[in-house]
This record gives C-alpha cells, structure tokens and sequence, in this order.
C-alpha cells in the first residue's frame, strides 16, 4: 500500500510519499521562512498564495524521487484542518483532484492527529500511549487510545508553548519562528547561575491539580525583563541568560504537568500488556532540553520515552501521508465532499 500526503496548514508546504512497510519513499518540504519573515509570524494570505505556488513543483519533486506515477498510488491524504483556511484548501483540493483522476480513496487528515501517530511512523509504539503534542497553535496532553479515539487530559488556557516560545524570541530581536532561536541562545548561556537570578520566571499553573497549561503569564514575565534592559538592540549574553531561563521554565513546566498526566494514564490502564510510553510530538519535540527532560522523567516512572526524529517534529509531509496509511488500512477513508476545516478538535474525530 502506497499513499501521498499533502501538507498545507501553515507555512511549510510538504509532500510525502509512504509505504505501509514504513518507507518513506519522498519526503519533499519548502519552508516559507523568507517570505514571512519581514512580517514576524506568518501572514494567513501570503501562505494560502505561496502555497498555489511551490505545490505543484513539490509534488512532481516527491513523484520524480520516489520514481513513480500517480497510477502507483494506492491512496492521497492531504491536511483538512486545523490551520490556516486558504493554505488548507489549496492541498485539499489538489488531493481530491489526484484521488479523483486516479479513482483512488482520499484520506481527509486532522493535521493533530497527524502530529499524534508520527511516532508510531518510526518507532515500534503499541496504543495506548500518553502524548505531549506541543506545536505552535496547540499545547496538549492527550490518551492516544487508537487511530480516530483521542482522551484529551488537559490543554492550554492561553497560548501554546511554541506560540510562547515565538512571542518571547519576538521580543528578544530574535527571528520567527523563535522556538529554534531560543533553543540555540540558550546553548550559548556561559552564566546558567546568573540567568536564573536576573531573569527569574513564573511556572504557572505548577503544582496545582489536573493537566492543564497557561503560558500568557510568562509571555508577559519574559516582557517585563526585556522593558527592563538597556533599549534598543539587546546584548546577546542577556538574550542567551534570557532564553536559558525561558526553556529550563518552559521544560519544568511540561515535566510538572505530565507528572498528574502519568499518574491518571497509569490509574486508567494499570494492567497494560506492554511497557507504557510517554511520548513528545509536534514542533518543540524538536527542542532537546525538553527531550532530555521527558526522557528522565519517563525513566523515573518505568515508561519508554519515544520522541521523533527532529526532521518529523515540525510540520512535514510523511507525517500526513503515515496518517493516510494507518487511516486505509482501517478503511477509514472519505468523500470528496468533506470541507476543509479551520477549527477541528481531536475529540471530534472518528
Ligand atoms: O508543529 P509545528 O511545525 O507547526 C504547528 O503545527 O504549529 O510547530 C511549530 C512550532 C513553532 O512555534 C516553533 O517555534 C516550535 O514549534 N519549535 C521549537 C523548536 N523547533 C520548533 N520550539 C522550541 N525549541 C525548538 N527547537
Ligand atoms: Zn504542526
């Protein structure tokens, strides 16, 4: 079984092509960093636009690589939702359009869902299993019980943790997205002491009950310091104290919550066949401080910690062609008249 992928909801328009052995025979990504980047987050028209652009090339890069026609397909998943409603439609409808000339099943794909069953694409993963999906628009703790059954824990009041990281880059003078720039001003921390006494930061929400995260008081905290240094262009040793601050808050905060989460995972499945595993996705999966933290704690409560390949962390294609494949194996398949949408809980998945 052979499926394409198309990913459209953001800014990275990606093309995947996968093999239900786990193959990934393409794996096509454009990034629209440049064209965003005067703006300082990425602008929902320029997106929709780019993406009518580089699609059409990147799927003929993906066919060409992976040496095939589309008569060797055996199924096309393309993003529906959640994100941005005029890059959504764009990979929708030139999904549909290759799953209709081809008489071949369309796979609408929930781009969280995708995030969600990524680490069964490169890892030996068993449901049930207990996720972080940490992204840019979406910060959650979530049961993954099978493909389609999601059992939502808890998610964030406010921002998510990557829209938290970006904010805060944002105010530092750092490039978007500031997740990745924050990681590597934080590597550059010589003083780690001094960050934590000149830059102290609130972790809201610690310690109390339940699953849920709140990051707009931190977004604020890291303000707070930034108004209070010398204006204009900031010294890079304050940003790197700054942003070592910021990510050890950021993977104390995950660590603190995921606490409550194992303990409920571990209450719902007590007698489980298999050693249970803590799992990161999305794209601060891809930020190792956080990494190395959900591996210790993972360790610490006797469950496998299964994070993906930094290159499958932010948005991609294979992660929505994986999803095509686990979706057509279980004939979980659609018609070409489902709509593109931009709001689309995991719990209202089937
Ligand atoms: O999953 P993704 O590519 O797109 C969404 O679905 O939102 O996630 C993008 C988010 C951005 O906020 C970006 O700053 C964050 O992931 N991110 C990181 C790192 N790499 C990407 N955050 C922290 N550390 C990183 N290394
Ligand atoms: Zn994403």
């Amino acid at each position: 079984m052979i499926v394409l992928g198309i990913e459209t909801s953001c800014d990275e328009t990606a093309v995947a092509i996968i093999r239900d052995d786990k193959t990934i025979m393409a794996n096509v990504l454009l990034s629209q960093l440049k064209e965003h980047r005067a703006f300082g987050g990425v602008v929902p028209e320029i997106a929709a636009r780019s993406h009518m652009e580089y699609l059409q090339p990147i799927l003929i890069a993906a066919m060409q690589y992976a040496n095939m026609e589309f008569c060797d397909l055996d199924g096309v998943a393309a993003t529906c939702g959640p994100g941005l409603i005029g890059g959504v439609m764009v990979g929708m409808m030139a999904g549909k359009a290759i799953a209709s000339s081809q008489n071949i099943p369309f796979i609408a794909v929930n781009h969280l869902e995708a995030h969600a069953l990524t680490p069964r694409l490169t890892h030996d993963l068993k449901f049930p299993y207990l996720l972080l999906l940490v992204s840019g628009g979406h910060s959650q703790i979530l049961i993954v019980e099978d493909v389609g059954k999601y059992k939502k824990l808890g998610s964030t009041l406010d921002d998510a943790m990557g829209e938290c990281f970006d904010k805060s880059g944002k105010l530092m003078g750092l490039p978007h997205p500031g997740g990745p720039h924050v990681e590597k001003a934080a590597m550059a921390c010589k003083d780690t002491q001094k960050a934590f006494e000149k830059f102290p930061l609130p972790q809201p929400m610690k310690g109390r009950a339940g699953c849920d995260f709140s990051f707009s008081g931190l977004k604020t905290a890291v303000r707070l310091h930034v108004e209070k240094l010398p204006a204009g262009k900031l010294e890079y040793e304050d940003v790197s104290q700054l942003c070592y601050s910021l990510q050890e808050t950021m993977s104390e905060i995950a660590v603190d919550r995921l606490k409550n989460a194992i303990a409920q995972f571990k209450s719902i499945y007590p007698d489980l066949q298999h050693t249970p595993a803590l799992v990161v996705s999305g794209g601060v999966a891809a930020n190792k401080k956080i990494r190395n933290a959900l591996n210790s704690l993972a360790a610490l409560h006797d469950m496998e910690f299964v994070a993906p390949p930094l290159n499958l962390c932010s948005d991609n294609g294979a992660m929505i062609a994986w999803t095509g494949v686990e979706r057509l194996k279980r004939n979980m398949t659609n018609t070409l008249d489902i709509a593109a949408r931009p709001r689309w809980p995991l719990e209202d998945l089937n």
